[in-house]
């Protein structure tokens, strides 16, 4: 089986990336062959200054294999690096209904929150199908955003296979609901798009005023604490082992401790949880070309694959 999924190197990685996206991908290493990769050529549509996008692949890249990603066990590489991904996307496009492109809510999200409308934005879609079917991938590890791309590549598939012959592979998505969607500081789905995210690697101090600045109702200290939809709690069963969050849900309903509190342990606890990955950080920041290594393996593998996916589908549309 072969897994495969994307992040995009549009900022710093988040808790809402981590539970949604990274550690679901990094558990599934040992279940198949995981093809996991940086997209970069996808990130090019909301950051447009050079310096920042390089800069936000390397640290993409060092926190996602500091959190666990493996490279003996998964190729790791960057999109940009397999070009036969943009050929893909344009054979695909030519087969692109509009309709479909425009039933897509992350444009709307995008143009909602006042980008400009762009081709590149508007065509994402087809470039995350080709991203998918040029590895001939089963199994698609992402957060529920993202269901509806999966849909759409799964559409071009059908039109793709209907139209040349059986050619492309059918993939399936994998959305944990358990975590599929993180909430922020501020009580709604955590996006870095809305100022709201807790970083994987922050430093401690700003960490802990983050998490103390958390937003909660105005419950006095003695009295119950509503359980429903609570941020806290919320995060927290993320971090806690299973008896410290049976012990903090129980103070919620007993009333007594004051939210003050809660956030110290939240904060206590996401900092212990990410203890592991920060020392690995560490280690891989002491070896200066150990990333460019691990990407410059991936790419040779990555690209392997493509070339004979694409082969298949240049021959099928007689290129
Ligand atoms: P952002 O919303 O911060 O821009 P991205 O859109 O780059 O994050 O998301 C990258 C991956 O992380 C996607 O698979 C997405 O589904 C997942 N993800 C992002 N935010 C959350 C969240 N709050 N809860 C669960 N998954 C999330
Ligand atoms: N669109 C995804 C996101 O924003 C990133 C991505 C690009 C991706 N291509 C992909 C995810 C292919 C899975 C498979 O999170």
């Amino acid at each position: 089986m072969r897994i495969l999924s994307g992040i995009q190197p549009s900022g710093t990685l988040h808790l809402g990336n981590y539970f949604g996206m990274m550690k679901p991908a990094i558990e599934l290493q040992d279940r198949g062959e995981a093809f996991y990769f940086i997209a970069d050529l996808h990130a090019l549509t909301t950051v447009q200054d050079a310096g920042a996008l390089s800069e936000n692949i390397r640290n993409v890249a060092i926190d996602f294999l500091a959190c666990g990603l493996d490279p003996r066990k998964a190729c790791f590489f960057r999109q940009s690096q397999v070009p036969a991904v943009t050929e893909l996307a344009w054979i695909l496009s030519t087969l692109t209904p509009m309709g479909l492109l425009e039933r897509c809510h992350s444009y709307k999200d995008k143009m909602a929150k006042g980008f400009a409308p762009s081709h590149g934005l508007f065509a994402y879609p087809v470039l995350m199908a080709a991203d998918i079917l040029i590895y001939d991938s089963d199994l698609v590890p992402v957060g529920k955003d993202q269901k509806q791309h999966i849909e759409v590549t799964r559409d071009l598939v059908i039109k793709f296979n209907e139209t040349y012959g059986n050619t492309l592979k059918m993939p399936e998505p994998s959305i944990q609901e358990s975590t599929a969607a993180v909430p922020g500081l501020d009580g709604e789905k955590m996006s870095k798009s809305y100022g709201n995210t807790v970083g994987l690697f922050e430093e401690e101090a700003a960490l802990r005023k983050k998490i103390m600045s958390l937003k909660t109702d105005s419950t006095p200290v003695e009295s119950p604490k509503p359980v429903e939809n609570s941020t806290i709690l919320g995060l927290y069963k993320l971090v806690a082992n299973s008896a410290d969050y049976a012990q903090m849900e129980a103070d919620f309903r007993n009333g007594g401790c004051g939210y003050g509190d809660f956030k110290k342990r939240l904060f206590g606890a996401v900092w212990e949880y990410f203890t592991p990955m920060r020392e690995k950080r560490k280690e891989i920041l002491a070896d200066p070309g150990y990333v460019e290594m691990v990407l410059s393996e991936g790419r040779e593998k990555a690209g392997g694959v493509a070339g004979k996916v694409m082969a298949r589908v240049r021959s099928a549309v007689g290129l």
